[in-house]
């Protein structure tokens, strides 16, 4: 398959965009190139995936959509994890929203250490016999169970995982350590979620004129990013990006785009407004001195044995 250099996430659909904006951010990303669309089972519990469906009908064939399973849908145990019951029935769900007969990459949203890499691996080779999907990816898992299942795939003759969606942005580099060296030596695509980190690195957040709103309103993003280091980070990058006369957004996505070890960053946008500075972010490069100056905002993480005098 081939991808465009950019993906953009649906995870807005349904949600901050209702179904008209939602068609209106669509037609933005095709129009700019875009044939890669992320998507989930868990967002709005299908609500989106019922847009998107919608969106690609006259096209299907060129796009490349995404859906995941292994979050909780309901209260029914049975209805999470990645347990060949819940994976097989929740794919047949995701097909029945996005009206079509197979995904282009199904990815497993998160680890489920009760299920064994046997059963993940069987329950693939079952689906993609089937044709139901493509290919399957590995989101917000450790390199090491990603290694694991990579190797055991080789040795049983099995579906090998084709890519991974970890989070990634200026002020979450903790992928470099492991994850994105894994991926170049596996040669496994990599689609990187979260590059504006949940809209911290737009500026509004350290904005009081602007109210902000998923990091102030979603309690998982207030945990995530509300230590003083990250407002710290947002303040310093948004006075770069000023002195540099870049919207911070285009700033955050060119910074992604700069590392070679990511095959696309995710977009996300709930407006068209919000979506246009991140679509810039693919008409130029940063220079040298512009990553450094990043770099002092936000360090490179320590290489895994923490030796920082060696990396
Ligand atoms: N695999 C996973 O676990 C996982 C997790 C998260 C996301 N994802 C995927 O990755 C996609 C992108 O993730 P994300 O939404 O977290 O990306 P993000 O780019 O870090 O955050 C997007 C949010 O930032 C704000 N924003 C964007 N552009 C802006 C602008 N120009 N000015 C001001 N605010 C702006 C908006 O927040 P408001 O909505 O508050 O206005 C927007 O919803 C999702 O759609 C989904 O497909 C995957």
């Amino acid at each position: 398959m081939t991808v465009s250099r950019l993906a953009y996430g649906t995870m807005s659909f349904g949600s901050r965009a209702d179904r008209a904006m939602s068609e209106r951010l669509y037609r933005t990303a095709r129009d700019s190139g875009i044939n890669f669309f992320d998507c989930a089972n868990v967002y709005q519990k299908g609500e989106a995936e019922r847009i998107l469906g919608a969106l690609i009908k006259a096209e299907r064939d060129k796009v490349i959509i995404t859906t995941k399973a292994q979050s909780p849908m309901s209260d029914d145990p049975n209805d999470r994890g990645c347990s060949a019951k819940n994976l097989t029935r929740s794919l047949e769900g995701s097909l029945r929203r996005l009206d079509t007969d197979y995904v282009d990459i199904f990815f497993l949203h998160g680890d489920d250490p009760s299920t064994s890499d046997e059963e993940i691996l069987s329950t693939m080779q079952k689906l993609y016999l089937q044709g139901k999907i493509l290919s399957f990816g590995l989101s917000n898992y450790s390199a090491s169970r990603t290694q694991r299942l990579i190797t055991k795939a080789a040795l049983c003759n099995l579906p090998r995982v084709q890519c991974i969606q970890p989070m990634y942005n200026l002020a979450k580099r903790t992928c470099e350590i492991e994850i994105l060296p894994m991926a170049e030596r596996e040669q496994v695509g990599v689609i990187t979620y979260s590059p504006l980190g949940g809209g911290l690195l737009t500026g509004r957040y350290t904005n009081a004129a602007e109210p902000s709103v998923r990091l102030v309103e979603n309690p998982r993003y207030r945990t995530r990013y509300g230590s003083a280091d990250y407002s710290r980070i947002a303040t310093e990058f948004l006075a770069l990006a000023t002195t540099l006369g870049i919207h911070p957004a285009t700033l955050a996505v060119r910074w992604i785009l700069a590392n070679p070890r990511v095959t696309a960053p995710i977009l996300g946008a709930a407006t068209i407004e919000q979506l246009t500075p991140s679509l810039m972010a693919i008409q130029d490069c940063l220079d040298q001195e512009t990553l450094d100056a990043l770099d002092q905002i936000s360090a490179p993480p320590p290489p895994y044995h923490d030796r920082s005098e060696l990396a």
